[in-house]
């Protein structure tokens, strides 16, 4: 765990500036309603081999109905180490899903105004939303599993290869064989979670997982995403959650208000500083 954290000075050289890559067409969706949404098909390179995102003084707006220009992010600045889970908190309509989207690439042209700051992601993004039966397309869990390797070109061998190291990874290996409709939420989002690994995805981002699921799928699916992190693979993890009880199983989180980073630091300290701020509802589970 780190403790309190400051930024180091800007590095922006590396980086993409945001600006120019606010197009549909830089964005691949990985198709027919998947949830996983592939990242930039030009990969930027982190700042250092220990960064796997990075985002600096990163602004977006976006042009409401009566032609009202709104900021939604305003000058955010963050990085998440590889092989490292960090956990992304805050208030409704905060920012945050629109945070993950500017990672992913995934936002469409036309729906934000001019945007600052710049976004390295070190390499292929994987995007998983809150909705399970969003996340899983074919019958079996070792077919969705295997969905996304077509392109890689490569052996049965090799695709039986990934698909088992996936599974293993989020812990359900046993299911190989299982129809995907017979499973529950918190196994859906796990599958696909395999499906991002199996595809080698360097950084996942999750966007309130853990919802609508109950504490045994919610507990499920954090120990497979902090595992994930923890293979050789140094994969990086961007939780999105309102359910602060997870906060114990993060390397550290950031805290948003109103479009802003106001708070980044390991688990206690963010525990704290929400305790200070008296926000309802606290349980943290430490
Ligand atoms: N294209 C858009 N046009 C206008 N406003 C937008 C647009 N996209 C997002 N917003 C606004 O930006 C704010 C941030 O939205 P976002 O979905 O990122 O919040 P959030 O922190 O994820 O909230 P929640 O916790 O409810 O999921 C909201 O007020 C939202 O209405
Ligand atoms: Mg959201």
């Amino acid at each position: 765990m780190q403790g309190l954290t400051s930024l180091p000075p800007a590095r922006q050289a590396a980086c993409c500036p945001v600006t120019t890559v606010s197009s549909s067409s830089s964005c691949s969706w990985r198709s027919r309603g998947r949830g996983r949404v592939a990242g930039r098909r030009r990969v930027f390179p982190a700042v250092s081999a220990a960064t796997a995102i990075e985002v600096r003084d990163l602004s977006f707006s976006a042009t409401g109905r009566n032609g009202r220009v709104v900021p939604i992010l305003r000058d955010c600045s963050l990085q998440v180490p590889a092989g490292q889970l960090w956990m992304l908190l805050g208030p409704n309509g905060c920012g945050k899903s629109t945070l993950l989207r500017v990672h992913s690439s995934s936002v469409l042209a036309g729906l934000l105004n001019p945007t600052s700051g710049t976004v390295c992601v070190d390499g292929p993004t994987s995007f998983v939303f809150q909705n399970p039966d969003h996340q899983v397309v074919m019958p079996t869990v070792e077919a969705d599993v295997a969905f996304g390797l077509g392109k890689f070109n490569l052996t049965a061998k090799e695709v039986r290869y990934r698909v088992r190291g996936a599974l293993d990874s989020v812990g359900m290996s046993k299911y190989l064989k299982i129809p995907v409709q017979t499973l529950s939420g918190g196994q859906k989002q796990r599958v696909a979670i395999a499906g991002a690994l199996a595809e080698a995805c360097k950084v996942l981002l999750l966007d309130e997982l853990t919802t609508f699921l109950d504490e045994t799928d919610q507990i499920g699916v954090i120990k497979a995403v902090r595992n994930s992190v923890a293979g050789p693979g140094g994969v990086a993890a961007l939780w999105v959650t309102h359910r602060l009880e997870e906060l114990k199983y993060a390397d550290g989180a950031f805290c948003m208000e109103d479009g802003r980073i106001v708070m980044q630091g390991d688990a206690s300290s963010i525990a704290n500083f929400l305790r200070q701020k008296q926000v309802p509802h606290l349980d943290f589970g430490f």
